[in-house]
């Protein structure tokens, strides 16, 4: 499935655009199907309706677990690393993640888990996560994971929307010295879903939680009772190719996040494919990403796609700065970890703490490097590749989003030049197109336009749950006949790609997307505020910071406690991670005579450019303005 060389991957590259069907299928064959399909392909962007190996039956737990038993069931599956490093790390063998696996799979069946039931997965990041969605998977079940950031109405949001009628969380999630409340914040969840009967809990922290009689139980003890029962063996459930896998919510630049709906066949096959491309995994390699696997990042590259390929992918409860910036540092020397794969805001973050960190780490068994979740700046590629990689690890920047389920723009490790802040080219089976406003090709290079994909590929969203039609409006709806990203892209002279960052409202904070929409949602929840506008400023960590522009006489005039009771607001209904970093107090907003926001105004106020504002001469009130100028933090 590797190509080798890049002639190679120019070989493949236009096979797969001229004959797209037959290149998929081949690479489709490399992994394990109870009946091959009857399609390759079918699909119209204009519904939308795209289905790959349609009539295909398969399980991917079978692919991600039991065709690696016979000739590699010793093979480390999870290498477990807690957040606390004097406490003993895990190690799980395919053979042992298996057995969990199905051991938990029967626990779900014996918690009246059916096939297509969602199940929501509040939990932290320890092998038993990984353990509950391959178990969610092996019995046909759709799992919907939340990231432990966000705020019990975010969960009820999450778990109303899927209709979600079992929650798989733990008591408490450590991470540095605090310690998170996760069962305590779906028990706050929970007051507003009544339709889950069953809440299986995790012990992690041995943080006091409420168990409520006949909702509430815990894992070890329904574990304990499949054991009993002598059952150790959980037979898949046969999957159509197409069937829902997972559901996972993003946010978007209107309204409440989405459900994007990933199926089995399509996005197995496209994880699978470009992990194994990208990072050129070799077997006995160590595999560590950073991410969270509440996030897409995780589940494809921390548990589908590596696990389909027999990788040792390692898993790391604790954040990168304690017990001290040198933690990733110790945890690649301690693993011997080969190819390290994290997000420019980290590598932003971990640079602040001076070389020193790194200094003394011996980081000699890392081969390949990788970044994702938002353009890498030169300054942090190149310390990532001098500091990290001693200039001998390829660096991929890997360009993909929630919706595109895989890798979509990204250099494939050691076989594609690279350039510092490229994504580089577009790997087999994707094809991009830059369009300007207007939808019209740009086929000059040396210009940026907005990035579209012209042909579908096996891992792309299928709907979002629930709302066909939204998934149209918001994807298929802008220009015609394409998939549109959201991103402004640049395409250079070499026919490089460099995605240049979001060009609708959604922000990227530290690597995790965030929609103006439902900040300034949160924000005008609180009871003095009046109106918002939010929009994202150039920050040095987090790429992007939130600033808020709000309307408010304030509580009895005092601004301070009103801007740190908007925060708590914020993190009450959305989560922490969406907290404002400025909050402006303004008298009023700049708008145009029909009432629109002018944002583009506010978001050269928030960068601190203020020279040239364009024109303002169609506002109702252009002296809020000046007014706002002269207030900018
Ligand atoms: C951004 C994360 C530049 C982009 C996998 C995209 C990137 C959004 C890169 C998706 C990259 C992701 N270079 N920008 N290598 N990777 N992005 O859904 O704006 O959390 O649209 O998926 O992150 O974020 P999401």
């Amino acid at each position: 499935m590797q190509v080798k060389s890049f002639e190679e991957y120019q070989q493949a590259w236009r096979k797969s655009v001229e004959q797209p069907e037959q290149f998929w299928e081949e690479i489709a064959g490399n992994f394990q199907w109870r009946k091959k399909w009857d399609k390759v392909l079918e699909w119209n962007f204009k519904e939308p309706k795209v289905e790959w190996f349609k009539g295909a039956k398969l399980n991917i737990t079978e692919n991600c677990l039991d065709r690696h038993l016979e000739k590699n069931g010793d093979v480390p599956a999870i290498i477990w690393e807690p957040n606390d490093p004097t406490e003993d790390h895990r190690v799980l063998t395919y053979r042992q993640l298996h057995d969990k696996v199905c051991q938990f799979a029967n626990v779900l069946k014996n918690n009246g888990a059916k096939r297509g039931d969602r199940i929501c997965i509040y939990m932290p990041m320890v092998p038993e996560l990984a353990i509950a969605v391959l178990a969610c998977a092996r019995i046909g079940a759709i799992h919907s994971v939340v990231f432990g950031g966000f705020s019990a109405q975010s969960i009820a949001d999450r778990i109303k929307d899927a209709d979600c009628n079992i929650i798989v969380t733990a008591d408490g999630s450590y991470r540095g010295t605090k310690e998170v409340p996760l069962k305590s914040t779906i028990d706050d969840a929970l007051v507003q879903c009544p339709s889950v009967k069953r809440v299986i809990v995790l012990t992690r922290s041995h943080t006091p939680v409420s168990m409520i009689k006949g909702r509430d139980v815990w894992w070890e003890d329904e574990v304990k009772k499949v054991e009993t029962q002598g059952n150790p063996e959980c037979p898949v459930e046969e999957m159509d190719a197409e069937d829902m896998l997972f559901i996972l919510y993003t946010s978007g630049s209107t309204g409440k996040p989405k459900g994007v709906v990933h199926t089995c066949g399509g996005y197995m096959v496209y994880t699978g494919y470009t992990f194994s491309n990208a990072f050129q995994y070799q077997p006995g390699e160590v595999y560590f990403c950073t991410a969270d696997i509440g996030w897409i990042t995780g589940h494809s590259y921390i548990v589908y796609g590596p696990l389909s390929q027999g990788a040792t992918t390692l898993m790391f409860e604790g954040i990168p700065t304690w017990p001290n910036a040198g933690r990733f540092w110790d945890i690649v020397e301690k693993y011997k970890v080969n190819i390290l794969y994290t997000a420019p805001t980290a590598i932003r973050s971990l640079m602040s703490f001076g070389d020193e960190v790194v200094a003394g780490k011996d980081l000699s068994s890392l081969t390949k490097l990788g970044s994702v979740g938002e353009p890498i700046n030169e300054e942090a590629w190149h310390w990532f590749d001098e500091k990290i990689g001693h200039g001998k690890c390829p660096i991929v920047d890997t360009w993909w989003q929630t919706e595109t389920g895989g890798f979509m723009i990204s250099p494939i490790a050691g076989v594609t030049p690279t350039k510092p802040g490229y994504a580089t080219l577009p790997l087999p089976g994707v094809q991009p197109i830059l369009v300007d406003e207007n939808g019209k090709e740009i086929e000059d290079n040396g210009v940026s336009g907005n990035l579209c994909i012209k042909f579908p590929w096996p891992g792309m969203l299928r709907t979002t749950y629930g709302d066909h039609e939204r998934c149209r409006q918001t994807y298929f709806a802008t220009y015609e006949n394409l998939y549109f990203t959201g991103d402004g892209c640049l395409r250079d002279e070499d026919g490089y790609y460099r995605i240049t960052g979001r060009v609708d409202d959604v922000l990227n904070v530290s690597g995790h997307r965030i929609g103006t929409a439902e900040v300034e949602n949160a924000i005008n929840m609180h009871s003095t505020v009046v109106e918002s506008a939010v929009v994202g400023y150039p920050h040095d960590i987090k790429g992007q910071g939130v600033y808020a522009f709000v309307v408010s006489p304030g509580k009895h005039g005092d601004e301070e406690i009103t801007r740190k009771d908007i925060i708590m607001t914020v993190s009450r209904i959305i989560g922490p991670i969406a907290k404002p970093d400025k909050i402006q107090f303004v008298s009023g907003l700049p708008k145009t005579r029909s009432g629109k926001i002018m944002r583009r105004i506010l978001r050269k106020i928030a960068e601190g450019d203020t020279s040239n504002l364009g024109d303002t001469s169609t506002l109702l009130d252009p002296a809020v303005v000046d007014e706002i100028k002269a207030g900018a933090l």
